[in-house]
C-alpha cells in the first residue's frame, strides 16, 4: 500500500483518475490536480486558508443569477479569460481581428436593427457613428455578416445593471450589406467599475486594484464558414486604457472617434471606423466565446419552465 504524504498524494489522485475514458477530460483533470497540489505545496496552504478559499468560491457561486455571472467576472479579473482568448487566437489558421473578452454582460437575442439605427433607446450623452466593413482575410467584404454590439451607456452602466432584465438597451444585432458594410448609431460609452458589490469586488479591494475597465464597445461578429469573432473596441483617451482590470485591451483594438469624417455614412456625427476581419473556420472548430449569456448558464425556475 502506498504511504500517503505531501508528495505521494498527487500520484495517488492521478492513479485513481487514470481510467477516465474521455482522453481530454483525463488530460485536463490530471493537469488540474497536478497544478492544484503544486499550488498548495508552494504556498504551504493552511486549513484556515483552505476554508477561506472554499467560502470565497461558495460566495462567488451564490452571487450568480440568470442575470449576473460572478464566476466569469472572477475569471476575467484573474486574467484567465484573456489567456483563453489568446490561446484561441493562436489556434487560428488565418490572421483576423484580435479577440477580446465577451465579459459578463452579453445577452443572446438582442434586438435586430436596421442599418444606421441607434442602439440607445434611453441613454443621453454624445451620439457617435460606428461604421466599417466585415472582411475576409483577403480583404473582401463578407455579405450579410452578423454584427452584434453591446456596451455600457454614457454613465458606464449596462442595461442588466439598472433595468428589469427583460428590458434590453444599448445592444443590438445588425446585418452587413452585400459588400460587408455596416453602420449604426450609439452614444459614447463611459468606462466603468466592474460590479464591486460581490466577492470579486472584495478581492479587488483586498488587492488595492482600482477595478475599472476603460470605455469600450463589445462586438460579436459571425458569418457561415468563418470563425466567430468576439472582440471589443477601446477608446484611447480613457484614464484606465493601460490598466484594464480584466486585461482586455490590446493595441490593435484601441480606437478614437473622428469628427467630420467625410467617408462616414453619418458625417455629422463623430465616428469610429473599424473594419473587422474574420478568418476561415477550421473544421469542427469549438466556439471562441470566453463567456456566455448568464441566463444560459444559471437557469432561474421561471426561465427553466419556458
Ligand atoms: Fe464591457
Amino acid at each position: 500500500m502506498l504511504a500517503i504524504d505531501e508528495n505521494t498524494i498527487t500520484d495517488a489522485a492521478l492513479e485513481q483518475m487514470s481510467a477516465t475514458p474521455d482522453p481530454r477530460l483525463k488530460q485536463v483533470m490530471a493537469a488540474l490536480v497536478r497544478h492544484l497540489h503544486a499550488f498548495a505545496r508552494e504556498v504551504d496552504l493552511t486549513a484556515e486558508e483552505w476554508l477561506e478559499g472554499i467560502k470565497f468560491l461558495t460566495a462567488v457561486g451564490q452571487a450568480c443569477t440568470p442575470y449576473r455571472q460572478e464566476f466569469i467576472l472572477l475569471s476575467d479579473t484573474l486574467g484567465l479569460s484573456s489567456l483563453v482568448n489568446a490561446l484561441h487566437d493562436r489556434r487560428s489558421t488565418e490572421a483576423g481581428t484580435k479577440t477580446s473578452l465577451l465579459g459578463p454582460f452579453y445577452r443572446q437575442d438582442s434586438p435586430l436593427r436596421k442599418p444606421g439605427e441607434s442602439i440607445a433607446a434611453e441613454a443621453g450623452g454624445p451620439e457617435i457613428c460606428i461604421y466599417g466593413r466585415v472582411l475576409n482575410s483577403s480583404g473582401q467584404g463578407i455579405p450579410n455578416a452578423s454584427v452584434q454590439i453591446w456596451q455600457s451607456d454614457d454613465h458606464g452602466v449596462y442595461d442588466l445593471q439598472k433595468h428589469d432584465p427583460s428590458v434590453m438597451d444599448m445592444r443590438g444585432s445588425f446585418h452587413a450589406d452585400s459588400e460587408g458594410r455596416y453602420y449604426l448609431r450609439t452614444v459614447r460609452p463611459l468606462g466603468y467599475l466592474i460590479p464591486m458589490d460581490g466577492p470579486v469586488g472584495d478581492m479587488i479591494r483586498a488587492q488595492r486594484r482600482h477595478g475599472y475597465r476603460p470605455a469600450h464597445i463589445h462586438f460579436l461578429i459571425g458569418a457561415p464558414g468563418y470563425r466567430e469573432l468576439v472582440t471589443a473596441l477601446y477608446l484611447r483617451n480613457d484614464d484606465h486604457i493601460d490598466s484594464d482590470t480584466v486585461f482586455g485591451v490590446t493595441e490593435s483594438l484601441v480606437t478614437e472617434t473622428r469628427p467630420n469624417d467625410p467617408s462616414s455614412p453619418l458625417p455629422n456625427l463623430p465616428s469610429i471606423r473599424f473594419d473587422f476581419t474574420l478568418g476561415a473556420a477550421a473544421a469542427a472548430e469549438a466556439s471562441g466565446r470566453v463567456g456566455a449569456d448568464p441566463s444560459q448558464i444559471t437557469k432561474s425556475p421561471a426561465l427553466a419552465s419556458h
